[in-house]
């Protein structure tokens, strides 16, 4: 018996030392728009889906005094900010700060979600941090209050931790969970440079101007369609009202989204603000096929292939990296 005791303190002494976190990058199913609020959002009706692409954050104990320290890897981590605009170094601060204790730590970030692409990446990486910290330093924080500061961190956080898919309202950070019949297969083309997410929601703005603005809603089809895990249903439900302003901003969209369909996609759209494109197809192999035929066509920087739904924020064990249940 003191065998097994000994040993869980030890891993417990580990899991102090370093936590490691996977965290999934998201496609909007639906996003509806409305106009522009007095505090310069938008009132959203959005639904999430969480898919297999994922960013690992990794926290560990830090110098004294120093705050959060971000170190940050992968292909295009040269355009990761690692001052304190980080979320994942807000999301330190943030928690820290609610506990009262110092935001000491050491963040590293594997970056796999294509970064300002319209998929979350800095969400997921906002979300990641918390949920490491809050583990890091045993504060073990109610669920509802995580989600809280996630929310504070910015529209998209709370979905990064939750994860499956839901449907956000307000700016996007009021969630309730969907049910999910099925596994639904995308091929995503990032582009050679990233849009602004403020910029793409101004344009939206121009060109909606002098228009009334209907208050967003969640498509009751779309919704069945992801209920019965509907491939060719969602493909038809599929709509995104920052499409027009993102590709009004970056007029190349349109072939990719033209070489995604003509390789036989069931339905191509931009990923929120972009410029990421995303393409449903009927199954895995359809996907890899879409994948092919856009990387031939030279009119994305490079593609993936992710299924979801996928599971939100979670703790990974040492040293196999499949999450702790
Ligand atoms: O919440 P987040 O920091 O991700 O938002 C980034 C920017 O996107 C906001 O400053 C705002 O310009 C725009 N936005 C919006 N309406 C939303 C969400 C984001 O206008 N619901």
């Amino acid at each position: 018996m003191s065998g097994t005791t000994e040993g869980r303190d030890r891993v417990d002494e580990q899991v102090r030392q370093r936590v490691r976190v996977r965290v999934p990058a998201k496609v909007n199913a639906q996003l509806a728009v409305g106009g522009a609020r007095p505090d310069g959002f938008h009132d959203l009706a959005n639904v999430f889906l969480a898919v297999g692409l994922y960013d690992e954050v990794t926290v560990a104990p830090g110098p004294a005094g120093e705050g959060p320290l971000i170190t940050c890897t992968g292909p295009d981590s040269a355009q990761v900010p690692l001052d304190a605009t980080n979320l994942a170094a807000r999301a330190a601060v943030a928690l820290a700060g609610r506990h009262g204790i110092a935001p000491d730590v050491r963040i590293h970030i594997a970056k796999d979600i294509p970064v300002a692409g319209g998929m979350a990446g800095g969400s997921a990486d906002g979300a990641g941090a918390l949920l490491a910290c809050d583990t890091l330093w045993g504060l073990a924080t109610p669920r509802d209050e995580l989600l809280a500061i996630c929310a504070g961190l910015g529209s998209d956080v709370p979905f990064s931790l939750l994860g499956g898919a839901a449907l956000g309202t307000g700016r996007g950070e009021r969630l309730t969970a969907l049910p999910v019949g099925g596994t639904f297969h995308w091929v995503f083309a990032v582009a050679e440079e990233g849009l602004s997410t403020p910029r793409v929601f101004q344009e939206f703005d121009r060109l909606t101007g002098g228009t009334e603005v209907p208050a967003p809603a969640a498509a009751p089809a779309l919704l069945a369609a992801l209920r019965d895990g509907d491939a060719p249903a969602l493909a038809k439900a599929l709509a995104n009202d920052l499409q027009r302003a993102a590709l009004t901003l970056r007029p190349a969209l349109a072939k990719t989204l033209a070489t995604g369909t003509a390789a036989g996609a069931l339905a191509a759209l931009a990923t929120a603000s972009g410029p990421t494109t995303a393409f449903l197809t009927k199954d895995g192999a359809g996907a890899h096929l879409v994948a092919e035929a856009l990387r031939a066509s030279g009119t994305c920087r490079t593609t993936r292939v992710a299924a979801g739904p996928a599971p939100g924020a979670a703790v990974l064990a040492e040293p196999a990296g499949e999450p702790v249940s």
